[in-house]
């Protein structure tokens, strides 16, 4: 599966939701997460983020965000169009510690 990272916090550009062909993206407040039993793999979305948010779960240290995105997409709302990001996404774009900062 492929996951979302804390890159997308506050940023939330949405680019992956349009690119994705099952739908897999879910909303929560800060960031989006991918149901990773929904996820067929087929990496589409990963150069399309701006934020570079989105990362196969084959590389190493992902295993907090594959845990965060199973735990997540089963209780936020699907998301299946691409929406406006907030006015100050670009601001938070590579911005470190965000997880810490912002996640709620
Ligand atoms: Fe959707 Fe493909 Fe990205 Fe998985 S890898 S979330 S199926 S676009
Ligand atoms: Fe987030 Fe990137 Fe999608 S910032 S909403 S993972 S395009």
């Amino acid at each position: 599966t492929y996951v979302v990272t804390d890159a997308c916090i506050r940023c939330k550009y949405t680019d992956c939701v349009e690119v994705c062909p099952v739908d897999c993206f879910y909303e929560g407040e800060t960031m989006l997460v991918i149901n990773p039993s929904e996820c067929i793999d087929c990496g589409v979305c990963e150069p399309e983020c701006p934020a570079e948010a989105i990362l196969p779960d084959t590389e190493d240290g992902l295993e907090k965000w594959l845990e965060l995105n199973a735990k997540y997409s089963a209780e936020w709302p699907n998301i299946t169009s691409q929406k406006e990001p907030p006015a100050d996404a670009d601001d938070h774009k590579g911005e470190e510690g965000k997880f810490e900062k912002y996640f709620s």
